[in-house]
Parts: C-alpha cells; sequence; structure tokens
C-alpha cells in the first residue's frame, strides 16, 4: 500500500479521534481535517494540518484540498456534509471517498422515511404516525388513549428535534412547536415513547455487508441524574454491561435487515452506521433512530478500542471485503466525559474566548506516552471548541473537549476520567461537566441488578 494522506471532515471530537486513529496506521503520513480544530494538532507526531474556515458542505473548497494536497482517502464523517451529498460530489471526482451516499444516508436525514424503511423490512421500532400539519397531529392525538409521546422533527435539528410529552395536553403543546424548527419541522412524527435501557451500537457497512465494531451509551442530557435539556452528549462509557449475548444478537439482526434491505431498494451502504436502540424491560430491542455516521461521543469511546489499522479498514469498505476482516479489540473500560461551557446546550455566550486552565497540563501528560488512550489506567484529550491564541487556550464553542480513558473497569476508568478534570477549569468556573457518566455500570459493577 501506497503511503497516503488522509482528509477528515469534521471539527469535533469525534473528528478528532478519527484523525487520531488515522494517524497510528502505518501507511499514513499526515491527515488533514475540513474544519478540524486547534487540538488536533497536538495529537500525534505526524503531521496534522487543519482548514477552520472551511465548512464541512462546502464542497468546491474540499474538492480543491484533495487535488492540491493529493489526498488519497477522505472519510466524511460529520451529518450535514454526509446528508449533503459531500460523498456522491467526491465520487463524481473520482476521489476516494469513505461514507454514505445522500441515498443512503436518507436513513438519517429523513426520519419520516427512515421509519417506512424500518416498517417494510420488519425492523423492530415504536408505533407512528407521519403527520404533514398541526390539525393533522393533533386529530391523532386527540383519537388516542392516554400516553406518553415523542414528537420528533422528520428532518436534521442539530440533535434538539426530538420532544418529549408526558401525556396527550402535553403532546399537542409539542406538535405546535415543530412549526419552530422550520422546514426541519414541516413533516413530524408522532411516537410512542419506549421506556428502557438506551444505548447506541456502530456496524462498518461495506455495501453488503457489516461488521459490528462496538457499542456505547451516551448521557444527553446536561445534568447529573439524567436531569435538564438534551445536548449533543455529556458522556459516553462502554463497553455496556446490558448489552449481554442475547442482545447482542438482536442488534445484528436489525444490522443485518437494515444492510441488506438498503441493497434491496438500490440504496446500498457504505460507512459507519449507527444504530440508536432501546431494551425494554422484557429484553427486546427497538430502534430510536439510524444515523450514517460515527455518535459524538461514542467514537471517542469505541474507536481507541479497535486494534485494526483504520486506514486498511476503510480500504476494505470501499474494495467490497469487509467479510474477510476480523475486527481485534481490547479489553479496557472505557469513559469519554465532556468538558462543556457553563450555559451549554443553551446561552453559553458569554464563556466564548474565556481562558481554561490546566488544559496544557493534561495534554503534556498523554504527549509523552504514544498510545496512551490503548493502556489501561492512562487517558487522552480530545478537542471541540479550543482555540490557541498566544499559547493559551480558550474557549471556542459548547463542547470543549473529551477526557476519554480506559480502564481495567468503569470504576477505574471513572477514577481517572474525574481526577484528570479536577485539574482543569474554566476563568471564572466556567467549566461544566456531568460527574455521573458511566453511572448505571457504575450500579451493575458493585452489585445492584436492574
Ligand atoms: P433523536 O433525535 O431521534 O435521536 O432522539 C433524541 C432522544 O430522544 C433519543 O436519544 C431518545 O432518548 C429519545 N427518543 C426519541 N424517540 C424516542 C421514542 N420513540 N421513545 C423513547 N425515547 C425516544
Ligand atoms: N451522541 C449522539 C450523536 O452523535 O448523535
Amino acid at each position: 500500500m501506497k503511503k497516503a494522506t488522509i482528509l477528515v471532515i469534521d471539527g469535533g471530537g469525534r473528528g478528532a479521534v478519527l484523525v487520531d486513529k488515522y494517524c497510528q496506521s502505518r501507511h499514513v503520513t499526515q491527515v488533514l481535517a475540513v474544519p478540524g480544530n486547534d487540538l488536533m494538532k497536538k495529537l500525534s507526531q505526524k503531521p496534522v494540518n487543519i482548514f477552520p474556515k472551511i465548512k464541512t458542505t462546502d464542497i468546491l473548497s474540499i474538492i480543491k484540498i484533495c487535488q492540491s494536497e493529493k489526498v488519497d482517502l477522505v472519510d466524511v464523517v460529520q451529518d450535514d456534509a454526509v446528508a449533503k451529498g459531500v460523498v456522491d460530489a467526491l465520487q463524481n471526482e473520482g476521489i476516494r471517498v469513505f461514507g454514505p451516499t445522500k441515498a443512503a444516508s436518507q436513513i438519517e436525514w429523513d426520519k419520516a422515511w427512515a421509519r417506512n424503511f424500518m416498517k417494510k423490512f420488519k425492523i423492530p421500532a415504536p408505533e407512528f404516525k407521519i403527520c404533514k400539519s398541526s390539525q393533522e397531529g393533533i386529530d391523532f392525538i386527540k383519537s388516542q388513549k392516554r400516553g406518553e409521546w415523542f414528537i420528533k422533527t422528520s428532518g436534521l435539528a442539530a440533535g434538539k428535534g426530538a420532544l418529549y410529552a408526558k401525556d396527550n395536553h402535553q403532546a399537542i403543546q409539542k406538535i405546535n412547536q415543530m412549526k419552530d424548527f422550520g422546514k426541519a419541522g414541516q413533516t413530524y412524527l408522532i411516537e410512542k415513547c419506549l421506556v428502557g435501557e438506551e444505548f447506541s451500537s456502530f456496524a462498518i457497512v461495506d455495501g453488503s455487508n457489516f461488521v459490528l465494531l462496538g457499542h456505547a451509551q451516551d448521557h444527553k442530557p446536561v445534568f447529573d441524574g439524567d436531569l435538564g435539556p438534551n445536548t449533543g452528549g455529556m458522556g459516553c462509557s462502554s463497553p455496556p454491561m446490558a448489552i449481554t449475548k442475547k442482545i447482542e444478537k438482536q442488534i445484528k439482526n436489525i444490522f443485518k435487515k437494515t444492510t441488506e434491505g438498503l441493497v434491496k431498494i438500490g440504496r446500498s451502504y457504505r460507512g459507519i452506521l449507527y444504530l440508536g436502540g432501546m431494551i425494554d424491560k422484557n429484553g427486546m430491542v427497538y430502534v430510536i433512530e439510524f444515523n450514517a455516521r460515527w455518535g459524538d461521543p461514542e467514537a471517542q469511546v469505541i474507536i481507541p478500542s479497535i486494534k485494526n489499522d483504520f486506514y486498511e479498514l476503510a480500504n476494505q469498505v470501499l474494495d467490497g471485503g469487509i467479510k474477510k476482516i476480523k475486527i481485534k479489540k481490547d479489553n479496557s473500560y472505557r469513559i469519554a466525559v465532556t468538558a462543556a461551557s457553563r450555559g451549554y446546550p443553551s446561552d453559553y455566550s458569554k464563556v466564548i474566548g474565556k481562558q481554561i486552565f490546566g488544559l496544557d497540563h493534561l495534554l503534556n501528560q498523554f504527549t509523552s506516552s504514544r498510545h496512551p488512550e490503548r493502556s489501561e489506567g492512562s487517558y487522552k484529550i480530545f478537542g471541540a471548541g479550543v482555540k490557541i491564541h498566544n499559547s493559551k487556550y480558550l474557549v471556542n464553542g459548547g463542547r470543549l473537549f473529551y477526557v476519554t480513558t480506559a480502564g481495567k473497569n468503569v470504576a477505574q476508568a471513572r477514577k481517572i476520567a474525574y481526577n484528570a478534570l479536577s485539574l482543569v477549569n474554566v476563568e471564572s468556573d466556567n467549566l461544566h461537566y456531568r460527574t455521573d457518566i458511566g453511572w448505571r455500570d457504575l450500579e451493575r459493577f458493585y452489585g445492584k441488578t436492574f
């Protein structure tokens, strides 16, 4: 295999972990990222270059970079870029690209389409109703017995489009809010609320076959105890103890039906497929949603556990040979804790530009070891909304960075993460993070049965 230059399309922690993973490939000489982030350059001994002014959906600029930098492979990671068809556009230019086409990724960007797809291929999902006007939804709710609901935009709404309603009265209020989402909420869904334990699973798909890469549990609400508004993700733990062999069998069956179904309808899928699922009290798995990409911060706990050369894996996908691959994983338990600006996910504008203290110390700790994210008892920082200016680390977003740790078990992984976090803060005490990441498995570890 010739020496390669990789371009990663993402600017967050998920992009950072991929940049790091590609840097570890023996075939890769440099990694570029659009837009990338300032901390990516601190990850590896290999050259990392970022293009902070270029948007993930700016197809023409991305093509120009591919040509001028002689890029060998583009990994399209970020949600909007996938949905906008960046993969298709690059393919049309003859560029090698890892990720699903716009048609295949409709499974993420059109939730109504996705639910109809699941129904057609008998993939377990909650009961749903697709609506195109407020009146249609209100009439439907009025015809139903009292219940708990989710009212969801069909289009992408930056992770904010799913609204919980504790009863029919609240459901009507939430239906009326769908118009606030503009185009994304023109078509919306009313779903029965599933109750149980949530998880995320990831598979790598080569068109017709898939291989499971791992599972994680995200912690979406902003505050401890799963309180407060939903965020992009306040932390992850992996592998979840709730995913028993029996549950994994159901998950594999769902991935099988999905990849086969997509082939049958002429939209074969290549790239990372994300299953957001729920395990109910009877141990049955249901699909909450599919995403056509890695999760963020799920990627931060799953990718470091994979021992395979990721550039080789991506090439196997493009050449249609994933079946030959054996995924090698380590046995560590991982935690990623999101360090955020106080105020996130609401207004955190007054925190922008404030200094982050102690981060240089954390970053220096891991640069002395070559693959700290792989060894137990260690941690690694993956950056997102951090800017480096005159050697100072400054707040540049809502989710700032992720402390990712590997331990023998959940308790050890948590201890390392929270020890590291105790050494950092944002000017005027503006750092926020959840202190209970991995709480379910911590309880299981200490003997609670669910
Ligand atoms: P989504 O935007 O579809 O990812 O939904 C965001 C979050 O809302 C999910 O991670 C779940 O916690 C929750 N959710 C969405 N749909 C349902 C459902 N039908 N039942 C229970 N929880 C749901
Ligand atoms: N962590 C949830 C997501 O990436 O959608």
